[in-house]
């Protein structure tokens, strides 16, 4: 198989993580580490060319991924929002902050992106309770207290 993503500088560590880990799977979370920090995501090809490279099954990279919420994976979309739906959240608005969102970029929370510009995810935490109802888009986080539709736009305009 001829690898696109996993380029030889990559591949290389990863053989290093091999090296220092016993077992094959254990090398998945770190090599999946490199693969973010140099793409910002885990897409599905990522995943296929990790699995052919460790031959390790891809049922259990994309365990691990789904797992771990630090591999934001996009889902086709050049900007991740994320949206918390627990309790706190879930009092202080976050029902309404999320029809807003899917109003105004035009995509349905957790649905493969279908204009490339955002993906919506729910997610139950985001360690930011005490700005209930929190929310992120790629690595800014914000509060959404009472935000409006037209401030809500201002930021999203930022991300291009
Ligand atoms: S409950 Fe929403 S950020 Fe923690």
């Amino acid at each position: 198989m001829e690898f696109i993503y996993l380029t030889e500088e990559i591949r290389q560590q990863i053989d290093k993580y091999v090296e220092k880990f016993p077992v094959r799977d254990q090398a998945v979370i770190q090599s999946l580490h490199l693969i973010y920090s140099k793409y910002r995501d885990i897409e599905d090809y990522h995943m296929k060319e990790l699995s052919e490279y460790l031959q390790v099954p891809l049922n259990v990279i994309e365990g691990i991924v789904s797992f771990y919420d630090m591999f934001r994976v996009k889902r086709g979309a050049r900007h991740h929002i994320r949206v918390c739906k627990n309790l706190p959240c879930h009092i202080m608005g976050c029902k309404n902050l999320l029809k807003m969102f899917e109003k105004l970029t035009g995509e349905k929370a957790n649905e493969y992106s279908k204009n490339g510009r955002f993906y919506i995810e729910t997610v139950e935490c985001i360690g930011s309770c005490s700005i209930a109802p929190a929310f992120m888009i790629d690595d800014d986080l914000y509060n959404g207290l009472n935000i409006t539709e037209e401030k809500l736009n201002e930021i999203l305009s930022k991300y291009t």
